[in-house]
């Protein structure tokens, strides 16, 4: 059984006024209801003591977007994974498309970080996904592949902690374009498969694979009823309380409507 997820992730939005009103009009609709999901929360680096404040009476989870694999040195403008360790983080965002495409991040960075995440005792939301271009050459599963090889690949299954995958087609990001159910559950199912492969059946059927691209509350419900989905990963949408909480609940009556 794969314990829903699901993970807001602000990006570069949300002072720290502005992050406490969010968690205060999320905490306003969902605390004190039976919620299998996990909630998670994501925010700037700025607003993580904040938030870890604002939740620390839930058993909501903090999200960092992103780290160095260093521990500490000279490295301008670089957090480490021990930082957002000291400040209450559990998870971390690594190889998210925006890092990959804006800021140059590549496959090969991508498992360095996953293996510091992994060795200061973080899960890493290891993010993969195809280009609009690379789809419509028919690459989505090859790069979706390569991605996790280079990001998974060099971990040792008996040594390896807790992972999550997050399925994000660069297209679907922040477009309003949001994969059909059918074309996210072909490349989750592929990601499952992979695991399988590469790990075991028993990491396959553990590990949570999210998805992620234009998630909102009209949707959520389709995307969760597909069997490999196993919660999302929100940008856009995580950013107004009451379409946040929205997505939390539908999620989380899907998954348990679907006997997740
Ligand atoms: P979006 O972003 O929901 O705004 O499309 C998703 C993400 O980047 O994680």
């Amino acid at each position: 059984m794969r314990v829903p997820l699901i993970a807001g992730n602000w990006k570069m939005h949300m002072t720290r006024p502005e992050a406490r009103e969010l968690v205060r009009g999320l905490k306003a609709r969902l605390m004190g209801k039976e919620l299998k999901a996990q909630v998670a929360l994501a925010p700037p680096f700025t607003a993580l003591e904040t938030v870890a404040n604002e939740i620390a009476d839930t058993n909501w989870i903090l999200v960092g977007q992103n780290a160095f694999w260093e521990e500490k040195g000279a490295f301008t403008g670089e957090i480490s994974f021990g930082m957002l360790a000291e400040v209450g983080c559990k998870m971390v965002i690594l190889g998210h498309s925006e890092r990959r495409h804006i800021f140059g991040e590549s496959d090969e960075w991508v498992g360095k970080k996953v293996q510091a995440c992994l060795h200061w005792g973080l899960v890493p939301i290891v993010c993969v996904g195809e280009t609009l271009d690379e789809r419509e050459r028919g690459l989505t599963l090859k790069v979706v592949e390569r991605q996790l090889e280079s990001a998974l690949g060099g971990l040792e299954e008996k040594v390896a902690g807790e992972f999550v995958v997050a399925y994000e087609p660069v297209w679907a990001i922040g477009t309003g374009r949001t994969a059909t159910p059918e074309q996210a559950q072909e490349v989750q199912a592929m990601v499952r498969d992979w695991l399988g492969r590469r790990f075991s059946p028993m990491r396959a059927s553990k590990t949570r694979i999210l998805y992620g691209g234009s998630v909102k509350p009209e949707n959520i419900r389709e995307l969760m009823e597909c069997p490999d989905i196993d919660g999302a990963l929100v940008g856009g949408a995580s950013l107004d309380a009451v379409g946040f909480a929205k997505i939390v609940e539908e999620g989380d009556r899907a998954a348990r409507e679907g006997g997740k």
